[in-house]
């Protein structure tokens, strides 16, 4: 979802002049502290007012942090963060039009400039909204340069500064990832490219960003491979770059221990756009590659629902599929049109779905150290910035629901009773001996000549389903 933004602003940036600046932290924070900007001005910390009114909606309706739910906070059973590419560098270009969004913090003489502005403006946004985490691009947070040196040079004024702020107001990475799709140099792929001296790029750019992540403590790292697969298996040796993305992750994870950096690794699943066929499709197809290439230890899976149903699954698939085979790690938290066969990544403000994320959140014991990180914008046409206020509280509220609706159904315990029954067979008897492995054909074949054949058993899907609709 976040391609075409990023590339617009790669090319803002990339043709545009450097900028030589020495860093000077104490500088540059008295410069965002001393001018005072407010880019916000008229709305404050957004409170919890669960009899708000109809119109009320500048507040939250059911998002109370502190509120104790099954032994935790909501806080931390949600572990809210804010996308830096969407709500900060997002103009509402789309393909056929230019940017529709007026943000002054994207107004400045220089991309460093704008940068800093960037920064101060999305802190003023995250403390506001009470959201303790935030996510960001390498190539968002601060311009891209002519070299590598000077990109790093970049990112790594930019990040003092980032560091600072988080100290000031507790607000914390919940991941970084490093943009290695939007350069030309990456149009054949990155990690699994069939030249090695973009391959190497791609390295030098994950090398510090794993320093960066360091620095910044960002409880996460996320892998998301925009154009690692492949347009035609005529040009394509597909066995070499399976093989070669394997290398460049046991490589990440090499260099995790070297720095002595203590994040979880994620990898988001995608099955198309950019590319055509993607290495990482879904998130059966992404645990097999770990699995087989032995790096199932080292990484966990970011899921976006929105990926998951363009890869032709229900919303909440990908999720259950990852948890049970313990590899959730976090989530991207928006929703398609179900009649649009792109990626919108819209607010996600579906009751329903919200609830079936949670459910399978809390049935796991929580996502941290990962979370949900609204990857969504508003619409183009959602011009006025309390437009970016209301969208984050709207979808907050939406998984608040969904949080309180998991914790009913958990509580109460019917939905897990009917399930439990319905599986009772495997318990006792035949039944206990397979759920423990230690039975065989000829088991089951005396087990028939013994007891003939199955009664029809309902499976009852409407009645789980008006259960669950009890709840919402
Ligand atoms: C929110 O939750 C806290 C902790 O349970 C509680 O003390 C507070 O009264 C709640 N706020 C409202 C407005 O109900
Ligand atoms: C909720 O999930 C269903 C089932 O996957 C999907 O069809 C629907 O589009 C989702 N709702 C939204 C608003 O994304
Ligand atoms: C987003 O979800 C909608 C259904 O809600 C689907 O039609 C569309 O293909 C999805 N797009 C992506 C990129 O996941």
């Amino acid at each position: 979802g976040r391609f075409f933004f990023v590339c617009v602003f790669f090319f803002f940036f990339f043709f545009s002049a450097p900028e030589k600046q020495k860093r000077d932290v104490t500088k540059l924070l008295q410069l965002v502290m001393s001018t005072k900007t407010v880019f916000f001005p008229g709305i404050s910390k957004i409170p919890y007012v669960p009899d708000a009114g109809v119109r009320d909606v500048l507040c939250f309706k059911y998002y109370n942090a502190s509120e104790i739910l099954l032994g935790r906070t909501m806080e931390d059973w949600l572990r809210f963060s804010v996308c830096y590419w969407h709500s900060f560098c997002g103009t509402g270009a789309d393909p056929f039009g230019s940017p529709t969004l007026r943000r002054p913090w994207n107004e400045g003489d220089s991309d460093m400039e704008i940068a800093k502005k960037r920064l101060s403006a999305a802190f003023e946004f995250f403390t506001k909204l009470g959201v303790k985490f935030y996510t960001f691009h390498d190539r968002d947070m601060a311009p891209e340069g002519r070299t590598l040196e000077e990109s790093n040079r970049n990112l790594d004024e930019i990040t003092d500064l980032a560091l600072e702020l988080q100290k000031q107001t507790g607000v914390k990475v919940l991941w970084l990832t490093c943009n290695l799709f939007a350069h030309p140099r990456y149009m054949n792929g990155a990690a699994s490219n069939p030249d090695c001296h973009v391959f190497a790029f791609a390295g030098a750019q994950v090398k510090k960003g794993l320093e960066i992540a360091k620095k910044l403590q960002a409880e996460n790292f996320v892998f998301w491979g925009g154009r690692e697969g492949f347009l035609s298996a005529l040009n394509t040796d597909v066995a070499a770059e399976l093989k070669h993305m394997a290398s460049f992750f046991k490589m990440a994870v090499a260099y995790k221990e070297t720095i002595g950096l203590k994040c979880q690794f994620l990898i988001e699943p995608k099955p198309k756009e950019p590319c055509k066929h993607q290495y990482d499709y879904d998130a059966m197809s992404v645990i097999g590659f770990l699995k087989h290439f032995g790096l199932d230890k080292d990484f966990k899976l970011n899921i976006e629902p929105n990926h998951t149903t363009l890869a032709g699954h229900s919303y909440e698939h990908d999720i259950i599929m990852a948890s049970v085979f313990g590899m959730l790690g976090s989530v991207d938290a928006n929703t398609g049109s179900p009649d649009l066969g792109w990626d919108t990544d819209q607010f996600p403000m579906d009751i329903r779905n919200t609830t079936l994320v949670m459910k399978a959140v809390i049935e796991q014991g929580g996502l941290q150290p990962g979370g949900l990180n609204f990857d969504a914008k508003v619409r183009r046409e959602s011009t006025e910035l309390e437009d970016l206020f209301i969208a984050h509280i709207g979808a907050m509220d939406a998984f608040a629901r969904g949080l309180r609706n998991a914790a009913k159904i958990i509580e109460e315990g019917v939905m897990q009773n009917m399930l439990r029954e319905r599986y009772m067979s495997f318990s006792l008897g035949i039944g206990q001996k397979v759920e423990e492995s230690s039975c065989s054909l000829e088991d089951l074949e005396e087990f028939i000549k013994q007891n003939g054949e199955p009664k029809v058993t309902s499976g009852k899907q409407e009645r789980y389903e008006t259960v669950f609709n009890h709840y919402l």
